[in-house]
């Protein structure tokens, strides 16, 4: 068999990922298994939202649009970022990608030069990683540890500091740890990214899903931020859209011709009618966003009960809809507990090592299934529980 490039294929492969195709296997043979793995709500698009891209479909908007958007949901981003207390972009500088998934890797080869360092929070949303290894930048990973919620401080990107030091990326709120970076902390982050002459890449895309009093605090809009701050964000997790592929960032005017450039030899344009989904999304009616929220929420608080009730630690979530359990603490690593808890309990939940973590003690929760799956799912999971602590009793 021809291999294209083999050195590229092992650079963008992680270590781990044959962690989730033996998880695929093991699934296959499986009836019933409840998934908790995927970052994808379970939740409909909302339906004026769906209908807004039906009628686009109707009025023929089959073709290229604009390489970087049509310009009513450049402006519709533009305005949003606003009402959610961001920054001020002119539509010019913002581009929309199939995703912002996308995104990450168009920023990624417009930023990097081979050996340049990459600063990234671990664990962290593995994308940014494999991007960053396409380019044959450094990865310098910042541990953040379930002590501190897996926050990360300006003391911490400070301590990684080197003169290759060039982008430091932010995933606020944090996936896979659900954690809320504080707002004062935010800022002292930013202090350090000038002091050092840092591009920021800000990952907002789950802003506007926070509990309790957390708030995630946008970048650009801090003094000093605009000329180097990469906002990214999208429509897929607050509007149940992860379907639809549309995503975005916005720029300084110095960074983004270029990266618009890069963006049109990716993908020429986003689809039409997922632009015109997103804007119908983001002008419409926002009352569905809190619903959104507001499932997510009282998942969360069902899921975490379940895990006290296990005694299964976990980070508390903050934002996202992720809970990062300390599934070690069932005496079995994260990667065996995830492998048995699938086999033997038809859950699939992904162990943290995916998401680059430096321990195998962690496995991500999607709170992506409904109340009373999820009791199902806490319920599975206490029979495997019970038995890995039997045999480990006998040992
Ligand atoms: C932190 C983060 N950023 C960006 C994305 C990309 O989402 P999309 O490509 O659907 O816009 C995801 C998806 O899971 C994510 O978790």
């Amino acid at each position: 068999m021809t291999v294209a490039s083999p050195r590229l294929a092992q650079r963008v492969q992680l270590k781990d990922k044959h962690i989730i195709t033996r998880m695929m296997e093991i699934a296959s043979d499986l009836d019933d298994v409840i998934k908790l793995g995927r970052g994808d709500p379970d939740l409909d698009t909302p339906e004026h939202i769906v209908r807004a891209g039906q009628e686009a479909l109707g009025r023929g908007a089959t073709h290229y649009t604009n390489p970087i958007g049509i310009p009513e949901l450049r402006q519709a981003i533009a305005d949003n970022i606003v009402t959610h207390g961001g920054a001020q972009y002119s539509p010019e500088n913002i581009v929309v990608t199939p995703g912002g998934q996308q995104a990450m890797f168009i920023i990624a080869l417009g930023l990097l030069d081979p050996g340049d360092e990459l600063l990234i929070p671990c664990p962290g949303y593995n994308p940014y990683l494999q991007a960053a290894e396409l380019t044959q930048a450094k990865l310098v990973e910042i541990r953040t540890s379930m002590e501190t919620n897996f926050t990360i401080t300006a003391e911490m990107v400070r301590q990684h500091i080197t003169p290759r030091s060039k982008v430091l990326v932010l995933i606020n709120p944090g996936n896979p740890t659900g954690s809320v970076i504080p707002p004062e902390e935010v800022s002292r982050i930013c202090e350090v990214a000038k002091e050092h002459d840092l591009i920021v890449v800000s990952d907002e895309i789950y802003a506007r899903i926070t509990y309790d009093d957390h708030r995630a605090q946008p970048v650009a809009v801090l003094p000093g931020m605009h000329e180097r701050t990469i906002t990214l964000s999208g429509v897929s997790k607050a509007y149940a859209m992860t379907g639809w592929r549309v995503g975005y960032f916005a720029g300084p005017a110095d960074l983004m011709p270029a990266l618009s450039e890069i963006h049109h030899a990716f993908a020429i344009s986003t689809s039409a009618v997922g632009q015109y989904a997103a804007l119908a999304a983001l002008t419409g009616p926002q009352d569905c966003v809190e619903e959104i929220r507001q499932t997510f929420d009282k998942r969360r608080k069902v899921l975490c009960a379940g895990l006290d009730r296990l005694g299964i630690p976990y980070a508390k979530p903050e934002g996202a809809f992720y809970v990062y359990a300390r599934v070690a603490a069932t005496g079995l690593g994260a990667t065996e507990f995830c492998e048995r808890l699938l086999a033997d309990g038809q859950v699939m939940i992904f162990p943290g090592r995916i998401y680059g973590d430096y321990t195998d003690d962690f496995a991500r929760m999607s709170l992506t299934q409904p109340v009373p799956r999820i009791e199902e799912v806490l319920e599975r999971m206490e029979g495997v529980v019970e038995s890995i602590r039997s045999e480990r009793s006998f040992e």
